[in-house]
This record gives structure tokens, sequence and C-alpha cells, in this order.
């Protein structure tokens, strides 16, 4: 989909169509209510309202999104409601049947959060996970029982704190879809501090991309949803993107 991106908001990337595409595949959003919560110029919430959603509504921090995904939902005639703000808090009080997030997780110089335009995208902390973390704390305050959650993610935030952190909230968690890519500029720009820090090996100039889903519980067979197990087969994803588009 031809998406406006204005200056300083994130070009939906590699992570950006692998979790889409394990949405749409996956029947995750028809007939469901949709929240895309870091949205940037709302690749995802717009896949959602074209995969037939019964309501998408998209969040981000930052006004340049909100006004790009404003902006692309009319361009397509897709209706997506979009707030400013931070993670949940413009939408509490409301319940969604799927979250999606491909929230920032680049590995960063420290701790301290960016607050200005495209480093607020990708940078997640010093191990990447302070975004990822309140995602997986804060979720189930949105979430409708019966509930969705899918997020991107890079392998060197590790995915199994990921799963444990969605288990933890009282979720059925676990890996979807992995796929390896070569780096992009931002992590190249990052390689040799990734390198000392021993997240990455010497040379390491490729990243596993991870898409983690989670569901509230009380589905007994997580495999079958929609009676068809290829929808989550997650070998398929190892042969895809190999083009291996990733941060930046
Ligand atoms: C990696 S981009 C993903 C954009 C889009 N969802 C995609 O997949 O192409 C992460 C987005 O999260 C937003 N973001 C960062 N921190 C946030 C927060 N605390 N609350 C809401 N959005 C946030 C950024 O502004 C950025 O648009």
């Amino acid at each position: 989909m031809m998406l406006l991106r204005l200056p300083g908001v994130y070009r939906a990337e590699g992570d950006t169509e692998m979790v889409t595409d394990l949405m749409c595949r996956g029947g995750f959003a028809h007939g469901r209510d949709v929240l895309d919560v870091g949205t940037g110029s709302g690749a995802l919430a717009l896949a959602a309202a074209r995969a037939g959603a019964a309501t998408v509504t998209a969040v981000d921090l930052s006004l340049r999104s909100v006004v790009a995904t404003w902006l692309n939902s009319r361009l397509h005639g897709l209706p997506v409601s979009v707030r400013q703000g931070d993670m949940f808090t413009p939408v509490t009080g409301r319940r969604f049947d799927l979250v999606v997030a491909n929230p920032p997780y680049v590995p960063a110089e420290t701790d301290v959060l960016p607050r200005h335009r495209k480093a607020r995208c990708w940078d997640g902390g010093s191990d990447g996970r302070a975004v990822l973390d309140r995602v997986c704390a804060e979720v189930t305050g949105v979430l409708a029982p019966r509930g969705d959650v899918l997020i991107v993610h890079s392998g060197l935030c590790d995915a199994d704190l990921t799963v444990a952190a969605l288990q933890t909230s009282g979720l059925d968690a676990r890996v979807l879809a992995r796929c390896t890519v070569p780096f992009g500029p931002v992590m190249h720009g990052r390689a040799v501090m990734l390198e000392t820090r021993g997240l990455i090996r010497p040379g390491q100039r490729t990243e596993e991309l991870v898409v983690v889903g989670a569901r509230n519980r009380g589905i007994r067979n997580w495999d079958t949803r929609n009676g068809d197990t290829r929808n989550w087969d997650t070998r398929n994803w190892d042969a895809r993107n190999g083009d291996g588009r990733g941060h930046g």
C-alpha cells in the first residue's frame, strides 16, 4: 500500500511487513476491534482496516505520525480513528480484540529514550526493551476477553523475555514467526557498539526478526484458529523477506 510519510515518521519496513502478513494471513483482524499502538505512518492500522476489521484505532506519541496516519486513512478511504498520546493512555477504558505493535526496539547507548523525531521510532533503551516491556506489562488493560496481541521486534531483544513478560501478564504467548534479515542503516551504525556489548557476534551483520503472539487465556487450541494451521506455520517465514529490510 502506498503511504504518505512525513519527515520524522517511520517508514514501513520489513518488520511492518512481517507482522502485517501474519495478521492478514492468520485472519486476526477481520470483524474485530483493532488497536495499532505506535502506528507511525499507519501501515498496520490501514492493513487491519483493509482486512475487514470492525473498527481500527491507531495511537502514536508523535504528532507527525498521527497526522500521517490520518492523511493515509483519508487517502485510502479506510476508516481509522487516530489518537495522539503515550502507549495505551489515549484508549483508557476501551477493550480491543487485537492489539498490534511494532515498538521501538533497537538497543541504544543509554536507557534515556529520545524525545524527538526519528530516533523515537527505533531507540528502545540500552537493551531495546524499554517500550517493549511496557507493551507487555500494560496490554492486558486494553485487551478484550479472547483478545490477541501481535508484537514484532528484533531477536536481539530476546523473544523469550517477551514471551515470559506476556505470560506474567496472564496471557498465553509464543513466538509465531521468525526471519533473518540483513542489518539496515541504523543497525549498521550501531554494529560496533552492539559487538562491544556482546549483543551480536563479531562481524555479525544480520538480525532475526520475531513476531510474538499472545492470547487471553481460555482458548483451548491456539494452533487451529480458523481451522487452518498453515496460518501459524512459522517455518514459511524463514524463506521470505530475503531482501532483509530492517530498521532504517
Ligand atoms: C518502529 S515504529 C513502527 C511504526 C509502524 N507501526 C510500522 O510498523 O511501520 C515505532 C512507533 O512507535 C511510536 N512510539 C514510540 N514510543 C511510543 C509511546 N510511548 N507511545 C506511543 N507510540 C510510541 C513512534 O513514534 C513510532 O511511530
